[in-house]
């Protein structure tokens, strides 16, 4: 029941779409129908810059980690924590107060692992400024380093190998369009405006 409970509120707080409150508060365009149409801390800094942007990432890993981090205080079993991390990032990508158009949820995703350690956080961070640094693709970035994750968390908490792997395999599925770009040479990097 408790655990019902808290994957409920995690979703919940995972629907809060910062992206698009961020973008109200300073008259930005909703990033749900401008630049890449996704309300992520990406395309934020595409539509506003630095500030919202950041404004947007910190927000977005927070929806992640608060509500694993609170569940793992309140006593919940080690192996439901990857449930409740599963529902903060269902709540980005399918946001109840924002007519489930979310987001990809890869800073979501990052903020519920954080919890397992600030090695693995650590090693996401470096692989994903790493990829960014070589290529400035933002996804290309992302879509490694999930893929990474999974490897990643088998190394240091196999038992949360499964659930991060159904993470993976989630935030892969919401960047086909990225993936589809990234192909035929028309993503944007990190910088340009518009995709
Ligand atoms: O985290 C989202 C990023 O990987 C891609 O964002 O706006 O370029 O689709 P965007």
């Amino acid at each position: 029941m408790l655990i019902t409970l808290i994957c409920i509120c995690a979703y919940l707080i995972g629907s809060v779409s910062s992206a698009v409150l961020v973008c109200q508060l300073f008259k930005l365009p909703d990033p749900r129908f401008a630049g890449s149409n996704n309300p992520g801390a990406t395309n934020v800094l595409r539509l506003g810059g630095k500030l919202p942007a950041a404004l947007v990432l910190a927000f977005d890993i927070l929806k992640g980690t608060i509500p694993v981090w609170g569940a793992y205080f309140l006593g919940v079993e080690p192996n439901w924590l990857g449930a409740i991390a599963v529902a903060a990032c269902l709540g980005h990508i399918y946001p109840v107060f924002f007519h489930f158009n979310g987001g990809k949820a890869v800073a979501t995703a990052f903020g519920a692992l954080l919890p397992i350690g600030l090695s693995l956080g650590g090693l996401l961070i470096a692989t994903w400024a790493i990829v960014v640094w070589l290529t400035r693709y933002s996804s290309l970035a992302a879509i490694i380093t999930v893929a990474l994750a999974p490897f990643y968390t088998w190394l240091i908490k196999p038992l949360y190998t499964v659930p991060v792997s159904f993470l993976t395999l989630l935030i892969i599925f919401r960047h086909r369009a990225n993936i589809k770009r990234l192909l035929q040479g028309k993503e944007p990097k990190i910088g340009k405006k518009k995709p």
